[in-house]
């Protein structure tokens, strides 16, 4: 009868730990394998979203465990920046949520009019579509001559999307009515040269945007900054992470400079809470008001 081994072996498994808790232990060993291969830290990310973006990338792979994607990530530099590329989510469209540049537009441009030279850090640009909204307003209130924008992602792929400029026909009619609802002056047709199946952005506009490659969470800030942009980014790290990124935001502005974020992030609460005070609270819109 081999029942008191079968009892042993029972009582064995039932201390080893679940299959959920293996997974997030899996998780803590590529975020480290990362860290130490290539030195982004994904360990501030939101876990929720993280686990499902990892779990995306195993489904691509063809693979069935977290620890399988490790020695690709090591030893395949190539297969890192697809992984990237599936890390970092990189919806957005030209002057989304468009309200919010109407607000920028009447309350922050106007202030803005009384530099000689307007600094722009938009951090988490995706493929530009933004950085291309906020030159096409620069534009029409006539501060685009003297404006920089420094538009920025960890993603190359994005990157070199942003730089090209090019979007798909098919994406032309929901930018113009965004445009439009933004308080747009003239025809968003005027922005871009229609070829083929796509919409180039015209190169008056690209002149005035640099865009690089920048990681939140390593790098330094861009300095002597009058507006920082940075939307829908904030919400896939955690608090800790938040709190370190404001604290460059802040770093980054000049005083009275202002600060954009998106509709579901904020200030209040964070560290950074009394360094700001909100010009229009629902658009997400602060201005710094502390000088250190
Ligand atoms: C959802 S998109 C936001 C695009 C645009 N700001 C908007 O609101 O339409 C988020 C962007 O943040 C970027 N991102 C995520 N983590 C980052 C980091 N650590 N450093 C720089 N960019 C990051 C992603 O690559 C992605 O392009």
């Amino acid at each position: 009868m081999a029942i008191p081994v079968e009892t042993s072996k029972n009582n064995t498994f039932s201390q080893l730990p679940s299959t959920e808790e293996v997974k997030d232990f899996e998780i803590k060993l590529l975020i480290e394998a990362i860290q130490f291969r290539y030195g982004y830290d994904f360990s501030h990310y939101a876990q929720a979203s993280l686990t499902r973006r990892i779990e995306n990338c195993l489904k691509k792979a063809e693979l069935t465990t977290i620890s399988e994607l490790i020695p690709k990530i090591i030893h395949q530099v190539a297969y890192f920046e697809l992984f990237l590329r599936e890390m970092s989510v990189t919806v957005t469209e030209m002057f989304r949520d468009p309200p919010v540049f109407k607000v920028l537009r009447s309350k922050i441009f106007t202030q803005l009019k009384t530099y000689s030279r307007i600094n722009i850090w938009h951090a988490g640009c995706a493929t530009g579509e933004e950085a291309y909204s906020l030159a096409i307003m620069l534009k029409e209130e006539g501060l685009l001559s003297r404006s920089q924008i420094y538009a920025t992602d960890f993603n190359n792929h994005s990157l070199a999307i942003a730089e090209q400029g090019i979007y798909k026909a098919e994406k032309i009619p929901l930018f113009t009515k965004n445009y439009l609802l933004a308080g747009g002056k003239a025809s968003f047709a005027d922005y871009y040269q229609a070829k083929h199946s796509h919409a180039i952005m015209h190169d008056n506009l690209k002149k005035h945007i640099t865009f690089a490659n920048h990681n939140l969470i390593k790098d330094q800030c861009f300095a002597q900054m009058h507006l920082v942009i940075c939307r829908n980014v904030l919400i896939y790290f955690d608090r800790a992470l938040q709190d370190s990124v404001l604290g460059l935001f802040q770093q980054s502005l000049l005083h009275r400079g202002y600060l954009l974020l998106g509709d579901k992030e904020s200030l209040e609460f964070s560290d950074q809470s009394d360094n700001f005070t909100a010009v229009a609270k629902e658009q997400r819109i602060y201005q710094k008001v502390r000088y250190d």
